[in-house]
């Protein structure tokens, strides 16, 4: 390639990246936030490097139509094996781990197998790093506790929830035992990881936290 050439495709890249960083994430326009399906994320174990799920399937790890191993508040027709490890929480209300979090322990405690999962045992491959938050719990956001609603001025009000990526709901609160708790999927959408991080919304100008906190 000619050197006027390069400058020119170089300037095309610039360009082209340019017009990227233009269609900017909005934090309250949900229609301009980016979808990305489970497909092409981390959730989908054949793309973690080494495991390889039968027929490339993407729910199976977590997920499967019969015979599901977990009952009660973790009932999803749950797949995956569950932790084994006991947690050091936050918050001195909060029990161990239940419902949607205890589901992502199975395999962010670091210590159970990924691909562990309808009672195959795993091969072992844990997640490492800083996905792997580990046993302790106590430095990271609490879960697994009430959402304060009697504390107005320091929280907002849950129905005015903005909504989130895909359109669908925003942060939200789970509900085990009819209690309304803030648990890990209150701020992560297993499904979806078109924010990063599989955020619900956005975490520019701290939108995220701003949902909930009144600061
Ligand atoms: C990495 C684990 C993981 C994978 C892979 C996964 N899910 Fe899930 N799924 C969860 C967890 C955790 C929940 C419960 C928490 C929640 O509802 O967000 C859930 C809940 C659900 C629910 C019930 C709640 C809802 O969002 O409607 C459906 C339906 C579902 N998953 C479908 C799927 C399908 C279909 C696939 C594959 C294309 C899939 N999931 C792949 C973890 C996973
Ligand atoms: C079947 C195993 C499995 C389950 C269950 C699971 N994850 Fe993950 N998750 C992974 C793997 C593997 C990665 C990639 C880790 C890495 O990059 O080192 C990941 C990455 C992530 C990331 C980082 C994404 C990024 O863009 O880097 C977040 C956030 C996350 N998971 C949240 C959750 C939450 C919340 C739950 C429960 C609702 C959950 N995960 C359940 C396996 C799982
Ligand atoms: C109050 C909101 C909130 C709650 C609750 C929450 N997270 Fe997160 N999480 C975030 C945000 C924001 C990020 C991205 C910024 C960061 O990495 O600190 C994140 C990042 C992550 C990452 C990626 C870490 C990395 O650096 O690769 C993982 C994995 C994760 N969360 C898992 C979980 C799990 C599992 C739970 C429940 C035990 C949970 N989160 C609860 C807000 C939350
Ligand atoms: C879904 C609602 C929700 C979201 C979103 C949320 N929080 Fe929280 N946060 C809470 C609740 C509820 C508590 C615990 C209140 C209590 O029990 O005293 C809490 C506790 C905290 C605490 C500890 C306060 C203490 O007294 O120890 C800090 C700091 C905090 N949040 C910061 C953040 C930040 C930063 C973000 C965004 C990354 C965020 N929160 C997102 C609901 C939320």
């Amino acid at each position: 390639m000619k050197i006027k050439n390069r400058l020119i495709a170089v300037g095309l890249v610039v360009v082209l990246l340019g017009a990227v960083t233009v269609a900017q994430v909005v934090p309250g326009d949900s229609s301009t936030y980016p979808s990305v399906s489970i497909v092409n994320t981390p959730h989908n174990l054949n793309n973690y490097p080494g495991v390889s799920v039968p027929g490339n399937q993407v729910c199976l790890p977590c997920h499967t139509p019969h015979n599901a191993l977990l009952s009660g508040e973790e009932n999803v027709l749950w797949n995956h094996a569950e932790t084994g490890e006991t947690f050091v929480m936050y918050s001195s209300t909060a029990g161990q781990p239940e419902g949607p979090s205890k589901l992502c322990m199975g395999c962010h405690d670091g210590v159970t197998a990924i691909d562990n999962y309808g009672g195959n045992g795993g091969s072992g491959i844990v997640i490492t790093g800083a996905a792997a938050l580990g046993s302790d719990l106590s430095n990271d956001h609490p879960i697994g506790i009430e959402y304060p609603t009697s504390l107005p001025g320091e929280y907002n009000d849950p129905a005015g929830f903005a909504p989130g990526i895909s359109g669908g709901s925003g942060v939200r609160l789970v509900a085990i035992s009819g209690v309304d708790r803030v648990e890990c999927t209150s701020c992560h959408n297993v499904h979806n990881n078109g924010l990063g991080d599989f955020l619900r919304v956005p975490l520019q100008e701290s939108y995220l936290c701003l949902q909930c906190h009144i600061k």
